[in-house]
């Protein structure tokens, strides 16, 4: 993609910018086995086969932003799930800078942006192996709507410039590229509190109802926290509850 060139991204990054891939987590998977180091960043201008949480598929059209960062964690696979709070948080912070001031942002457990209450972005991380590593490879998936919103979705989405933001594609990525190096970074440093404290900082629905969807039933309860390896802390009917994964919806506005 023409726009690549003038892309000013952290060192830390190596960018193999594509046109039109069947998922970018296929291609960075792809590479990663392949032995691709730490900071490959594969961007695509549209996918063919995008790829959601829980097997559900990504809209991508061309206009939005599709990428997927190889990461290489010193850490067992469990440990480094938790690098899903950092690529929310990066998305966070990229949407907050670069919309109009006011406009609300937040993020939905576990790693879900919202504007003004729709989502705006969805992350899939998916490990690796790669022959002769001790650890598998991670592969942080990224999807910004920034141009266009699906006409159906799981949860009401949005996209930035129904916001009025302005920002080309190349601008959003190097903001989300620069708060994956950030985020990492701190992770790496400091491990996973600092994150766990900046993701309820910014969280919509901690002391709130919420339900929540698991793949065969629905849980109604106070979202009361978050424990320390990022699950979610639930009072339900019936006793607490900690959730590995599952879908948050709100039962209060605002
Ligand atoms: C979700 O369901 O919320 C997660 C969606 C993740 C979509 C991104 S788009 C870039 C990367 N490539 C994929 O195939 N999926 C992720």
């Amino acid at each position: 993609m023409n726009e690549a060139a003038a892309t000013p991204l952290p060192r830390f990054f190596r960018l193999v910018a594509l046109d039109t891939v069947d998922s970018t987590n296929g291609v960075a998977h792809a590479l990663a086995a392949e032995g691709a180091p730490e900071g490959t960043l594969v961007w695509a201008r549209t996918q063919t086969a995008g790829r959601g949480r829980r097997g559900r598929g990504w809209h991508s059209p061309p206009g939005n932003l599709f990428l997927s960062a190889v990461l290489r964690p010193d850490a067992p696979p469990g440990e480094a799930a938790q690098l899903s709070f950092a690529a929310a948080l990066a998305v966070h912070d990229a949407a907050a800078e670069i919309l109009p001031a006011g406009v609300r942002t937040d993020l939905k457990w576990p790693n879900d942006v919202l504007v003004e209450g729709r989502k705006v972005s969805g992350i899939l991380l998916e490990t690796a192996e790669t022959p002769g590593e001790a650890r598998p490879a991670l592969v942080v998936g990224i999807g910004v709507n920034v141009a266009a919103s699906p006409p159906e979705a799981a949860y009401p989405a949005t996209c930035l410039a129904d916001h009025g933001a302005t920002a080309d594609l190349a601008t959003v990525l190097a903001a989300v590229a620069r708060g994956i190096e950030r985020w990492y970074g701190r992770w790496r440093d400091g491990g996973f509190g600092p994150l766990r404290a900046a993701w309820l900082a910014r969280a919509r629905g901690v002391g709130d109802p919420i339900t929540v969807r698991l793949p065969d039933a629905s849980l109604d309860g106070i979202f009361v926290d978050l424990d320390p390896s990022g699950a979610l802390i639930l009072d339900a009917v019936g006793g607490r509850r900690t959730i590995g994964a599952g879908d948050v919806f709100f039962r209060t506005g605002g």
